[in-house]
Parts: structure tokens; C-alpha cells; sequence
């Protein structure tokens, strides 16, 4: 991509073809993004009408953890840039799509290969660049767990070093715990390697999400770092369920967080924004992982930021200059689909969006799960607190029902 990136026009010879690898919510507005800009936009996803798909110029369902069929659809439809959504994708088939120059890899090959596992991530940032993380050890069985959890100590979390969103993540208190810890994990997974990563519990004040962005600094041409206000959020059971920005640190924790974050967004490389995960107590701050794209708990943004999450990935993907400025504090909270059943409907939307400063986003998917994430309310507010409880409003205000034909 040159430093000065031209936009050709969708549909054309001469567009400007990005390619989603994931096309859920995060995607989704990716897309939407990248469509404001003239973007040709080709969504990829495992299944049919995804949230992305719905929005993009072309949409295909392939196995994008099988490198025959991402290689091909690659070939087939010549991206310029190839962005991954999701972490479970064959990350060796991107890197030779860009050793070859096929297609730029967003942010790099070698970053979707470090962070689709926890121990790549984990061995990066605490022994090559050596920054602050909980103790750890890995584990390929039961016996080596039990060796693992006596070298960290307890209390700690046993997570599979494949998986995402809390699965197959549990707490172990004492030895007794362990077993259980292990059964979990390996049911909980992405691929049944059964290795593990025991960490040590940090107990920490409060957690952030740190976005960063990597983007070309129009007045040097070079890549720069650029910071959002720090994100606060909540977790249960290893899901987001609320944010909220800005979360008040000390100046200490606030610069620490940026120090870890630029070291390891810089190490990772390329362009785009980051999410990076970090746990604070006082002024001590601990790196937990880091993912090389938009983040969850970075929906709040859509609120908050002049530029959301998105736009600023979308621009920074393309070469573009970003601002990061914020636009005052916000929320967000999550919508679960609270049922396990195809086409569902929201009522109750028009009571979400009479919430003073509230607004919606209902995701799309086709199929809802009890505890899938449906929608997100956000909201603004003269400060966090105000917003937290507008967006949470708005949030039990939206209720799932089964769907069926409008009237
Ligand atoms: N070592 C730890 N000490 C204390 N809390 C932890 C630790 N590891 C994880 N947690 C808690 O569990 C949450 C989820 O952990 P982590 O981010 O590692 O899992 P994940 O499956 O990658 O989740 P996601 O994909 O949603 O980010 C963290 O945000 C934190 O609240
Ligand atoms: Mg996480």
C-alpha cells in the first residue's frame, strides 16, 4: 500500500478490494466503515448471513481454518487487503499469501500466527519483550497441569491455549480443582490439542482494554502509535457484558498501559488497531493478551469516540490518518439472545431508543443462542456512571421473542 493510498471505484477495475476474514459484529461495522470510504468489501464467514455478509458487496461461507479453501477463494477474488476478524483461521495460508504479495495481511501474517494462540502471545510479550504478565506454565497433560499449577500457585486460571470468549476457562482454588480444570478445558477448546496455560490470578482493581492504533502519520509517511482513552469493562464468565470509556487510572498506570501497549503492538507490526488487554492494581500493571484488530469491549466507542474503533481500523488498514480524539463519555451493555431459536425479534426497541442518549445496534444473526450476543445498547452521558446506567437501561429494555412474520 503506498503512503498515499488512492480509492478506486467498488465494482470497478480500478476498486480498492479489502477482504473480511470473519463477519460478525465487529466485521460488520468494519465493513460498514470501509464502505463510507468506496471500498469494495468481499465478507467472509463460516455460515450463512452473517451480520457482515448482509452489509458487504460479495459474501461467501468457506472453512476458513482449511488453507486449501482460503487460498482459493484468495486467488478467486484478488483482495488487496486480507483482514482477519477471527482468530481460528489457517494462518499459514496467510503468510504465504503474503510472503508471495498476493495480498497484504492485516497487520501482518506474523501477528495472526502469534495471537490465535496463547502461548505465541504469551512467550512474545513475557520472555522477548519482557513485560509485566501473571506467572504461567503450559500443560499437554493432567500430570504436567498439576506440575504447572504448584509451579504458579493457587489461585489461578487454566485456559485451553486455543479458544476465545471464557471457553473452557475455569479458576482452580486448590489442588482438588485441578482435574475439573483439566476435563474443561479440553472440552472447551477450538482444537483438541488439550494444551493448556496456567496463569496465576492477578487481583487486580480494575481491567482495561487499551486501543492502539498503528497508522500512517500523514506529515512523516511513516507509521506512528496513537492511543484512545483507556476502556473499562466488565466480564462474566471470561464474556464482556458492559464497557465504558473513559476509565479513570493514576498518570502512572495510564502511562505504563501505553508503554506495554506500544512495545507489543510495535512488535507485532503492521497497520491497524489493536485491542490490548491489561489487568491494573494501583499503580502496577499486568499485559493479559492482546488481539490485532477491533475489540468487543471497543463497541462503546460507537458512542464515545469521534471515530469509532472501526473507522479508525478501516482508515488505519488503508493508509489513512486517524484521530483518536474522544467525544465525551460513554457506554455499552450487552444483548443476549436469552433463547436457543432461528429468526427471533426484539421488542421493547422503541422504549431502548427513548433512553436519553441510548442508541442500538442489533447485530443481524440468523440464529440466536441463550447466551449469544445479539445486539449492544450504547449510550453517552455526562459522565461513565451516567452512561453505564443509561446503556444498561436500554439494554433490559430490548427483549428477545421468538420470531414470526411481520404483520
Ligand atoms: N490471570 C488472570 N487473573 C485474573 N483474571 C483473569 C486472568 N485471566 C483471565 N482473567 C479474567 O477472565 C477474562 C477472560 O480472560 P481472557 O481474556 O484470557 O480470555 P478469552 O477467552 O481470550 O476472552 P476474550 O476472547 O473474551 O478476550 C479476563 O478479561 C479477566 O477478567
Ligand atoms: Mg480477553
Amino acid at each position: 500500500m503506498q503512503t498515499r493510498p488512492r480509492i478506486g471505484t467498488p465494482l470497478s477495475a480500478s476498486a480498492t478490494r479489502v477482504m473480511l476474514l470473519g463477519a460478525g459484529e465487529l466485521g460488520k461495522e468494519v465493513i460498514i466503515a470501509l464502505q463510507r470510504l468506496g471500498v469494495e468489501v468481499i465478507a467472509v464467514d463460516r455460515y450463512e448471513n452473517a451480520p457482515g455478509h448482509q452489509v458487504a458487496h460479495r459474501a461467501h461461507v468457506i472453512d476458513m481454518a482449511d488453507p486449501k479453501a482460503l487460498r482459493a477463494l484468495i486467488d478467486a477474488e484478488r483482495p488487496h487487503l486480507v483482514v482477519p476478524e477471527i482468530e481460528a483461521i489457517a494462518t499459514d495460508a496467510l503468510a504465504a499469501v503474503e510472503s508471495e504479495g498476493v495480498a497484504e495481511v492485516i497487520p501482518t501474517a506474523r501477528a495472526a500466527q502469534l495471537t490465535m494462540n496463547r502461548e505465541g502471545i504469551r512467550r512474545l510479550a513475557a520472555e522477548e519483550l519482557g513485560l509485566a504478565t501473571s506467572p504461567y506454565a503450559f500443560a499437554d497433560s493432567l500430570d504436567e497441569l498439576k506440575a504447572g499449577v504448584a509451579k504458579v500457585g493457587c489461585p489461578c486460571v487454566v485456559k485451553p491455549v486455543m479458544s476465545s470468549s471464557g471457553k473452557g476457562q475455569s479458576v482452580v482454588r486448590s489442588d482438588a480443582d485441578v482435574e475439573r480444570a483439566w476435563e474443561y478445558a479440553l472440552a472447551g477448546g477450538r482444537v483438541n490439542r488439550g494444551r493448556v496455560i496456567v496463569e496465576g490470578f492477578i487481583n487486580f482493581d480494575y481491567e482495561i482494554t487499551q486501543l492502539t492504533v498503528r497508522a500512517i502519520d500523514p506529515a512523516s509517511g511513516q507509521v506512528q502509535t496513537y492511543f484512545c482513552d483507556p476502556i473499562g469493562h466488565l466480564q462474566v464468565d471470561g464474556d464482556y457484558v458492559e464497557s465504558w470509556q473513559p476509565q479513570p487510572m493514576s498518570a502512572k498506570a495510564l502511562e505504563r498501559s501505553r508503554e506495554i501497549s506500544h512495545k507489543v503492538t510495535e512488535a507485532l507490526g503492521g497497520r491497524g488497531l489493536f485491542g490490548v488487554e491489561l489487568f491494573v492494581r494501583g499503580d502496577e500493571v499486568w499485559f493479559s493478551e492482546v488481539s490485532p484488530r477491533p475489540h468487543d469491549t471497543g463497541l462503546v466507542t460507537l458512542a464515545s469516540q469521534r471515530f469509532s474503533e472501526f473507522e479508525l481500523h478501516a482508515r488505519a488498514i488503508l493508509g489513512l490518518p486517524v484521530d483518536t480524539t474522544a467525544r465525551g463519555p460513554g457506554a455499552s451493555a450487552v444483548i443476549y439472545g436469552g433463547m436457543d431459536a432461528r429468526g427471533i425479534a426484539f421488542e421493547g426497541v422503541a422504549e431502548a431508543l427513548a433512553v436519553p442518549g441510548a442508541d442500538l445496534r442489533l447485530f443481524g444473526k440468523p440464529e440466536s443462542f441463550v447466551k449469544r450476543r445479539m445486539g449492544v445498547a450504547l449510550a453517552t452521558g455526562a459522565d461513565t456512571d451516567e452512561a453505564r446506567s443509561r446503556a444498561r437501561e436500554a439494554a433490559a429494555a430490548v427483549r428477545p421473542v421468538p420470531g414470526e412474520a411481520a404483520q
